[in-house]
């Protein structure tokens, strides 16, 4: 893999963001915070186009229960729109009903190396000890990625902290295809990774990061917990016994604070800076409850306003199928133009 960032060539594209969560089921406060919430800062800024995408091909690399795979798929869209994505102004899709990702995903295998692939972190966590029964696709997962963000031709992609090495591979595979075939034909994406909460971390052990295949349902907030859940994972959050400091640099040393704190600010649209201006010399007996109150007031709309979406699944369908027709307007002539360079006759 290169070590050094090329040349950008970003500028002979127009300005498009695509991003894509899994629907395995159930989203959590991570999610939300370090994805979904700036999928519709970016959507609201109107400076790009965005496409924003159901990765339900992705899910399947490890088993999915296919009733409970439709339903989070439908439930995902809900979220997303409830959130505050606007299917006018975003494309907003599911995977599968874009053949084009297949399709460039499998001449993604044929660029991306064995050796790439097998250095992935998130391939390691998630095969674990057991890779010789892992799937196939568990393993091309990361070029399945880039061809979901090349082939619209991304120029910007907002995700978590976790999915960096998968945008560095990106990357790579945009690099090679173009050397490989003497073209300037796939953006060298960039990845956005950037505000407090891009790694949203477990409320019981702040070494992992905050996720829905944590066994313990304490460690995370779901987006469908009611307020008395919120409040009482918050107020059961592990915490350290010293007040809060006036400055990042007291942060220092102290993991669970320094979540908590990064969840506050990103849920309040403001600077860890400034939440410690407000709380310095606080307790967690007095902050957990503010938390607790703006995490409440902040997610509570999401999660009926989803129930609510929840109950039209025609319209969720019929929603899906317009953003698959609109996806694949611009999907279809970038694959079309793929196949040309690399001489398979159209
Ligand atoms: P997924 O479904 O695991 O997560 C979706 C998004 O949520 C972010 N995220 C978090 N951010 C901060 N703190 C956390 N604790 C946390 N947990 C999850 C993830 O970083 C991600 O942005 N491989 C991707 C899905 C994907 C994709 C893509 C993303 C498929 N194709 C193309 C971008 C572009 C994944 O598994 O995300």
């Amino acid at each position: 893999m290169s070590d050094t960032a090329p040349a950008s060539n970003l500028e002979k594209f127009t300005p498009r963001v695509f991003s894509g969560i899994q629907p395995s089921g159930g989203l959590t406060l991570g999610n939300y915070l370090g994805a979904m919430k700036r999928f519709v800062d970016m959507q609201d800024a109107g400076t790009h186009e965005t496409v924003y995408c159901m990765v339900d091909m992705h899910a399947i690399t490890v088993w999915q229960d296919p009733a409970d795979l439709a339903r989070n798929t439908r439930e995902l869209c809900a979220g997303f729109i409830a959130s505050g994505i606007d299917p006018e102004r975003s494309i907003l899709f599911n995977q599968s009903q874009v053949p084009e990702h297949a399709q460039l995903g499998w001449i993604f295998n044929c660029v991306a190396r064995m050796g790439w692939m097998s250095r992935m972190t998130q391939w390691k966590d998630r095969a674990g000890k057991n890779q010789q029964n892992a799937s196939l696709g568990l393993f091309a997962y990361p070029a399945l990625m880039a061809a979901d963000i090349l082939v619209y031709h991304a120029t910007h992609v907002p995700v978590g902290e976790d999915q960096k090495q998968h945008l560095e591979l990106t990357r790579d595979i945009a690099i090679k295809f173009n050397n490989d075939f003497g073209v300037d034909f796939f953006p060298v994406t960039e990845p956005v990774i950037e505000g407090a909460a891009t790694r949203v971390m477990s409320l019981r052990d702040s070494s992992k990061k905050m996720s829905k295949s944590d066994p313990s349902d304490a460690s995370r907030i779901n987006l469908t917990d009611d307020a008395d859940a919120i409040a009482k994972k918050i107020r059961k959050a592990k915490t350290d016994p010293e007040p809060l400091p006036e400055t990042l640099e007291g942060l220092e040393g102290r993991p669970e604070a320094r979540n908590l704190i990064n969840i506050y600010a990103a849920l309040a649209d403001q600077s860890a800076e400034a939440v410690l201006a407000e709380y310095a010399g606080a307790q967690f007996g007095q902050f957990k409850p503010a938390l607790a109150d703006l995490a409440v007031a902040k997610l509570a709309p999401i999660s009926s306003e989803m129930a609510r979406l929840m109950q039209d699944q025609p319209e969720i369908d019929r929603l899906l199928a317009r953003g698959a027709e609109r996806a694949r307007e611009i999907a279809t002539p970038i694959l079309k133009r793929t196949n040309e360079i690399v001489g398979m006759i159209g």
